[in-house]
């Protein structure tokens, strides 16, 4: 077989077709003018395998579920840090946890980072819940964090993070970030134990049920419901409702909102969201 020309070039039927094969895998949709970014995410991928040109590749992708997770983890964009939206944590730390506290409750705290990329968005939920921990005797807590690629999650699962994925962080919450992450700038930073104990990570795609978690008192869907038609973001967001507590919260990315969608939740501001109440009957 011959390897893959550097020029290589996708025609609009395998276009169509590798479309189609991330839409059934992902539930992302690539926009209809976005065929250049995917023949630059893809390129390196068919050097790598050796196939000669996208027709090729496609055929691959029938009969190889490991190059499928592959195109998934080439397509998918993953960029996160540390305490992305201060108003989200603001949110978290202010309202609900305080809330949550005062309710006295006799269970550990449930929350799922239901996109979690490289694990920034749960780290972070890490370093803010033992702190509450360290001082309330009877408070536990975990943390799932799901994503449909696999090559974040191992990211996530190291944990070792450095630069421009902590940076604001350490700068928004210096005496937080010295109690909680050890290390050093060359090597990166890692959540102390206790924290990396609470924090699993798992393969899961947002349109499938999640088994054996679960119902979580808060869920992290932020910045990835753009991938979606609304249409999808309902079937996900029918998932997700069906996996909280009835009085949990919903965080949702700066650029997203349910307004329009027909979903099974309810503002409490700007991109924080409360289950509506069960319809009676
Ligand atoms: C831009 S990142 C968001 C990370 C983090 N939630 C944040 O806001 O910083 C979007 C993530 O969604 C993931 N993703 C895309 N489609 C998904 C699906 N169907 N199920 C689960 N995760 C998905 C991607 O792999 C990517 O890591």
């Amino acid at each position: 077989m011959s390897a893959a020309k550097t020029d290589v070039t996708m025609s609009d039927g395998d276009f169509s077709k590798l479309r189609a094969i991330v839409h059934k895998n992902t539930g992302i949709t690539i926009g209809e003018t976005r065929k250049s970014m995917l023949v630059s995410r893809l390129r390196s991928r068919l050097r790598e395998v050796e196939e000669p040109d996208f027709a090729a590749y496609i055929t691959r992708l029938s009969k190889d579920p490991d190059e499928m997770q592959e195109l998934t983890n080439r397509v998918t964009t993953n960029e996160t840090y540390f305490y992305r939206t201060p108003r989200v944590w603001d949110y978290f730390q202010d309202e609900f946890l305080p809330q949550f506290l005062d309710q006295g409750q006799n269970r550990a705290l449930r929350v799922w980072s239901g996109a979690a990329s490289t694990g920034e968005e749960a780290h972070t939920i890490g370093v803010l819940l033992e702190d509450i921990r360290l001082g309330h005797q009877k408070f536990d807590y975990s943390v799932l964090g799901t994503d449909v690629s696999s090559r974040v999650l191992k990211v996530a699962t190291d944990g070792q993070y450095k630069g421009r994925s902590i940076a604001r962080f350490r700068e928004a919450k210096p005496n937080l970030f010295d109690k909680h992450m050890a290390g050093n700038d060359t090597d990166g930073f890692k959540a102390n134990p206790q924290i990396r104990s609470r924090i699993k990570f798992k393969l899961h795609n947002l349109f499938d049920r999640l088994s054996g978690a679960g119902p979580f008192d808060v869920v992290f869907l932020r910045n990835v419901l753009i991938y979606f038609t609304d249409e999808d973001q309902e079937k996900i967001l029918r998932q997700v409702h069906s996996q909280m507590r009835p009085d949990g919260v919903l965080f949702i990315g700066e650029s997203e909102t349910l307004t329009k969608l027909n979903s099974p939740f309810e503002p409490i501001a700007p991109i924080i969201y409360r289950p509506k109440a069960k319809a009676n009957g």
